[in-house]
């Protein structure tokens, strides 16, 4: 393995399992959300808001590029958004460029993981029943993870930490 990229739907512990198996390799962690927060000088949150989801997505294929540009010689570990294989872009550059691993969950356990952080989150906005939301979500996307990943982990009663060993012993 030389880089690594975590894939999923929101609540599945992308960021979490990313920095502790980055810990793990002794290798450098991206947070793709974090980011393209440095970069634009503004929240997921207010992209949304000013540049509508599609211009979210830009936004998001331009960085995973940049980023994907920035660590060519490897040794690094990518947490996405839940939402970046919606773009083909992305896609291509995430089947071409990295080794991806598809995180999957049951509703329950990503709610559980969200709990206390649906704010910064603007497509659960509004959402009457989160569990309907978070599972639709996570299943209309499904081919599309299933499409750029070379493995898939379930996290379905795991510890973040047992997860990250998982994925360290894949390669
Ligand atoms: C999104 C997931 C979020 C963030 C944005 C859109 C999505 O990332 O990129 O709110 O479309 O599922 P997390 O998966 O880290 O919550």
């Amino acid at each position: 393995m030389t880089r690594v990229a975590l894939v999923g739907p929101m609540g599945v512990g992308k960021s979490t399992v990313a920095r502790l198996l980055a810990v793990g390799l002794g290798w450098r962690m991206v947070d793709l959300d974090s980011e393209i927060e440095q970069r634009s000088g503004k929240t997921v949150r207010q992209i949304f808001e000013s540049e509508t989801e599609q211009g979210f997505r830009m936004l998001e294929s331009s960085t995973l590029d940049l980023v994907t540009k920035e660590t060519v010689k490897g040794c690094c570990v990518l947490a996405t958004g839940g939402g970046v294989v919606t773009t083909s872009v992305s896609r291509e550059i995430l089947f071409r460029d990295w080794e991806t691993v598809w995180l999957t969950a049951s509703p329950a356990t990503m709610i559980q993981h969200l709990q206390f952080e649906t704010s910064g989150r603007p497509l659960l906005d509004g959402a009457k029943d989160l569990f309907e939301r978070i599972h639709k979500l996570s299943t209309d996307r499904a081919p599309l993870y299933q499409s750029v990943a070379k493995w898939t982990v379930s996290v379905d009663g795991l510890t973040a930490e047992t997860v990250a060993q998982r994925i360290h012993e894949l390669g």
